[in-house]
């Protein structure tokens, strides 16, 4: 039996993660260990709970003493770092945070690996590592090899700890995996995020708030393939190997808000232009040939199918509630956020 330790279990891509190896791997204890931060809605992990092969400790990943307590207790034999502070513009006003827990933390995580023995330490890493592409240059993509090159405090912050997982496997003989995904959405997603948000805001007739000219491209997956992916690295991939995880799905903003207001019915009037993010980031896009010729992933939900499924859980009685409480629990971001914008 397979003890796997999750961080970040409660937020949006952990969780998914969780619900797919309860759902597709019944044999595997998960031990998931978040520190419940304003980004986690606890209801998210509420069934969850119910399950005999799920644990959950409430512990920041920072905390050395109590993550080494709970390797001592759970043994695991598998981690995967999902736990982060994971929004640019949150970096951008304030990046301590950052860099102690996507770092530091990471340091923490694999030195009670280090410290307890495991088979594999996975870090849940992004394709924004490299910096942007131009927009003028549709032929060019990320590569696993394509030189960091980083924009914001986050992208930064999560770019320093790819190279300490590297540097614990060349130094220590870490049995370390890294992805780098591109974009996700779906349900769950903590609406600070540009899709949950306007889904939101779409509903109430409210306003869309949307940076600069919504000209920026991301390349969107899907979460739950992108936790289909990480599996897949954990169960296939080569230790000490980087895998792009993406989806061919290049999108700009504006495409994306307009897409929102036509499947919920509501005019592109409600679309309000601000001010632009401080070194906003032009182009995303994975290749991800190495993940499909070594993993054999491939993304399975196309666009139009994973679209109309996310906006219809967030339109459920259970997804619309969920999102209510994320709101209230987001109000005063949100002032801040864009209230300079205008
Ligand atoms: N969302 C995306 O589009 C995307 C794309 C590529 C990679 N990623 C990466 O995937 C991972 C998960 O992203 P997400 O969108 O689910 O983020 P999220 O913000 O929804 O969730 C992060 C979770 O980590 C927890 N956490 C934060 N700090 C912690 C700490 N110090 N100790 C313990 N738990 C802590 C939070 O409580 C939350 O539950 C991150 O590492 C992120 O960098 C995200």
């Amino acid at each position: 039996m397979e003890t796997i330790l999750v961080t970040g279990g409660a937020g949006f891509i952990g969780n998914c993660f969780c619900k797919l190896l309860l759902k597709e791997r019944p044999e595997w204890k998960v031990v998931n260990v978040d520190s419940l931060t304003y980004a986690a809605n606890p209801n998210t992990i509420k069934e969850e709970l119910n399950n005999p092969n799920y644990k959950f400790y409430k512990t920041d990943i920072r905390d050395r003493e109590a993550i080494y307590k709970i390797f001592e207790e759970e043994k695991p034999n598998i981690v995967v770092n999902f736990a982060a502070e994971s929004h640019v513009d949150r970096s951008i006003l304030d990046p301590e945070s950052f860099l102690t827990t996507n770092i530091i933390g990471t340091e923490v995580l694999m030195d009670a690996c280090r410290k307890y023995g495991i088979e594999r330490y996975h870090q849940v890493s992004t394709d924004e590592v490299y910096g942007d592409l131009p927009l003028d240059r549709p032929d060019l993509f990320f590569h696993e090899d394509t030189p960091l090159h980083t924009s914001s405090p986050y992208s930064t912050s999560k770019a320093s700890a790819d190279l300490l997982v590297l540097a614990y496997f060349r130094t220590y003989g870490l049995p370390v995996t890294i992805s780098r995904c591109s974009n996700n959405y779906g349900p769950y997603q903590f609406p600070e995020k540009l899709i949950p948000l306007m889904i939101y805001k779409a509903n109430h007739d409210q306003k869309l708030p949307v940076y600069g000219e919504g000209i920026n491209i991301r390349d969107w997956l899907y979460v739950e393939d992108h936790c289909r992916g990480i599996l897949a690295v954990l169960e296939k991939g080569r230790v000490g190997e980087v895998y792009n995880l993406g989806g061919h799905n290049e999108r700009n903003n504006l495409y994306i808000v307009k897409r929102i207001l036509s499947e919920l019915n509501k005019p592109e009037s409600l679309i309000e232009h601000v001010a632009d993010r401080h070194g906003h980031d032009q182009r995303y896009a994975i290749d991800p040939a190495k993940a499909n010729k070594e993993l054999g992933w491939d993304p399975i939900t196309t666009f139009e199918v994973g679209i109309k499924k996310t906006i219809e859980w967030y339109l459920s009685d259970k997804g619309s509630a969920w999102l209510d409480e994320c709101m209230k629990q987001n109000q005063e971001w949100l002032v801040k956020n864009y209230k300079n914008r205008k």
